[in-house]
């Protein structure tokens, strides 16, 4: 064929047919992305805002008024209908199902009490009922400060509003039990001005900073995991004054941020029963989610734990938070063409393996306790046990690290195997270090593995009175709870909202 300027010679009309082909295209063009525009605009202008309300206010029912169907799914995180096979909205008693834990944690309030979370509508409801933050009755203070409320309602940036940052987390749980009010809502992530995402709590904003980083500089899509990132974190409560801290100043692996701890002498607690110096991981979600292959890849929490729905037309995020196996369709199929089947057992098959990790190394850890038990029952020094206890120690941050990531073993499987691979390592050279200062005791039995089949052994086995706990706890909840509820109700009716 001839080259077309050779065409357009010959035949001058053709070089003009092409001109105007090629306006009327651009026209229609043109066209087309105004109507998308418009469609758009359409979708977020195609309600009608019913009230007008500040931004503390901490009832997500007012904000409900203007958004209803963010509203109504956000309601659905009271289901607690769907089990998977390991996590769900369930309500489960994980000591129940994994009495190890309560040695591995003996000493500490989650000994006495530890269950599968739940939706974002319990926050409030579990925090109090939860044994660990005490019964606090006629005058008693929870063995829990107030920094505990942090994650768990709206009504929290509104009080550090009131009273300033480092004056909200001091003090003692039941202090601010009339004040935390609502469960985890819209004012935790959106801007009443615009309902943009936006950061509420400072303890992320400030660990951006130490890092050099401003927060502000997030991308729409990485805001997606980072208002998640408020509270899905390992975090702990720094000096006297129980400032919110995240760890992350030397990096957000598991070892960064033992090397933080380790840096400061930073221990939770004294294990009750070998006496090691331990940590708590509370429950890294987001810097797990972040060395996997779908943050790789771009992904935010929010296109699997708050996917699109359509409704009549309608594009909107299901404020429904929760397992994305009980919703593959909007979920994982958006991306994957696999059937329903191979998905979930994509899923179960990364959690059954490291589930085979995760427990070999529970057991080590609590034959490596009950075995430095008994090395200073034998007259072991400080000075013998000390490396000993740090390694049992940095074994069971290991554990506890994708322990508590709920998502871990699918978020980042690799990551999270090998962070159990070295616990094993780790807790096993305690182990070893265990038996040369038995031979050095001259002791050559071995240290029984306890019986701790049941929950109520394992709680037993620790020392703890549970029927005590628990009717103490029944008590609180009868007297002090109502109270504040009643007081918090007398404050709201005051709060200003204007009906349009
Ligand atoms: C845990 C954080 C979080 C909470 C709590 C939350 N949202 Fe959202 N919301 C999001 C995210 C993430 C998006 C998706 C934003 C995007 O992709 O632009 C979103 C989107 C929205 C949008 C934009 C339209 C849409 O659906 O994508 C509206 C409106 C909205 N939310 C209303 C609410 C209301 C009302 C509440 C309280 C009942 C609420 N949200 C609670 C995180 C939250
Ligand atoms: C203000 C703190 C806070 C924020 C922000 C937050 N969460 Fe949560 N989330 C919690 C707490 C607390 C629970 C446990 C509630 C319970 O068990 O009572 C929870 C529970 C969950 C669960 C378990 C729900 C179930 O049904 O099993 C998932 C999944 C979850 N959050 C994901 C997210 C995602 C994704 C985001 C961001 C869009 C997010 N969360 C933002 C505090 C928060
Ligand atoms: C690619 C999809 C995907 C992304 C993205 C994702 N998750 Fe998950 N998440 C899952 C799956 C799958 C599970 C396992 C659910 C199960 O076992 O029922 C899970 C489990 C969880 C759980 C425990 C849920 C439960 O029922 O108890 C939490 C909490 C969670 N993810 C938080 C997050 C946070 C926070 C982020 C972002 C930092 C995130 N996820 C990003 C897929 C995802
Ligand atoms: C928004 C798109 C998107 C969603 C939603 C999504 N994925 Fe993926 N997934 C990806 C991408 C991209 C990769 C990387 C593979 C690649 O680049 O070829 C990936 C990788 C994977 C892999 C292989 C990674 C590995 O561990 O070796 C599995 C398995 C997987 N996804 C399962 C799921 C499941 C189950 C869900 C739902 C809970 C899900 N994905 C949701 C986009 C998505």
């Amino acid at each position: 064929m001839k080259p077309i300027r050779q065409l357009v010679i010959e035949k001058p009309w053709l070089g003009w047919a092409m001109f105007f082909a090629t306006i009327v295209i651009v026209f229609l063009l043109g066209l087309l992305a105004s109507s998308v525009i418009e469609r758009r605009e359409e979708a977020v202008f195609a309600y009608t805002p019913q009230v007008e309300h500040l931004q503390l206010e901490p009832r997500n029912e007012i904000w409900g008024k203007n958004f209803p169907q963010q509203y109504e799914r956000y309601l659905a995180t009271s289901d607690t209908s769907f089990k998977s096979k390991y996590n769900g909205n369930a309500w489960i008693d994980m000591l129940e199902e994994n009495p190890r834990m309560v040695v591995l944690w003996a000493g500490y309030g989650f000994a006495k009490e530890y269950n599968q979370g739940r939706g974002h509508y319990y926050a409030i409801e579990d925090i109090r009922n939860i044994l660990r933050t005490g019964a606090p009755v006629g005058g008693k203070e929870s063995p829990m400060p107030n920094t505990c409320w942090t994650c768990k309602s709206p009504d929290v940036p509104r009080v550090m509003e009131e009273v300033g940052v480092a004056e909200f987390y001091k003090g003692t749980w039941e202090q601010r039990g009339h004040q935390i009010v609502n469960p985890i809502g819209c004012a935790d992530c959106h801007d009443a001005e615009d309902m943009s995402l936006r950061i509420s709590r400072p303890a992320l904003k400030e660990a951006f900073e130490r890092r050099g980083l401003d927060i502000n500089d997030a991308t729409h899509q990485e805001m997606r995991s980072l208002v998640c990132a408020q509270c899905h974190v390992e975090y702990y409560f720094k000096g006297d004054g129980n400032y919110l801290t995240f760890p992350w100043d030397d990096g957000m692996t598991a070892e960064d941020m033992e090397a933080y701890y380790d840096s400061i002498q930073f221990s939770d607690w004294t294990h009750g029963i070998s006496k090691a110096p331990m940590l708590k991981a509370q429950h890294p979600d987001y810097e797990i989610f972040m060395t996997g292959i779908h943050a790789e890849r771009g992904l935010a929490c929010a296109d699997c734990h708050k996917p699109f729905m359509n409704e009549g037309g309608q594009k909107y995020s299901d404020h429904k938070v929760q397992s994305p196996l009980n919703y593959i369709n909007r979920t994982c199929q958006v991306c994957h063409r696999e059937d329903e089947k191979d998905l979930f057992e994509n899923v179960y098959e990364r959690q059954d393996k490291l589930k085979e990790s995760r427990d070999r190394l529970e057991k080590i850890l609590v034959q490596a306790h009950v075995d430095a038990g008994k090395a200073w029952e034998l007259g072991a020094t400080e000075e013998e046990m000390k490396d000993i206890l740090w390694d049992i120690r940095n074994a069971q941050w290991r554990w506890d690290f994708v322990a508590a990531s709920h998502g871990a073993s699918f978020h980042s499987p690799i990551e999270s195997s090998r962070i159990l691979a070295s616990g094993i390592n780790l807790a096993m050279e305690a182990r070893l270090n265990l038996s040369r200062l038995f031979a050095k005791y001259n002791f050559d039995g071995e240290v029984p593995y306890p019986d701790i089949e049941t929950k109520a052994k394992a709680q037993e086995f620790v020392g703890l009175d549970m029927e005590k706990l628990n009717s103490e706890k029944e008590k609180f909840l009868e007297t002090v709870v109502p109270e504040w509820v009643k007081k918090a109700k007398a404050r709201e009716e005051n709060y200003e909202y204007t009906v349009l």
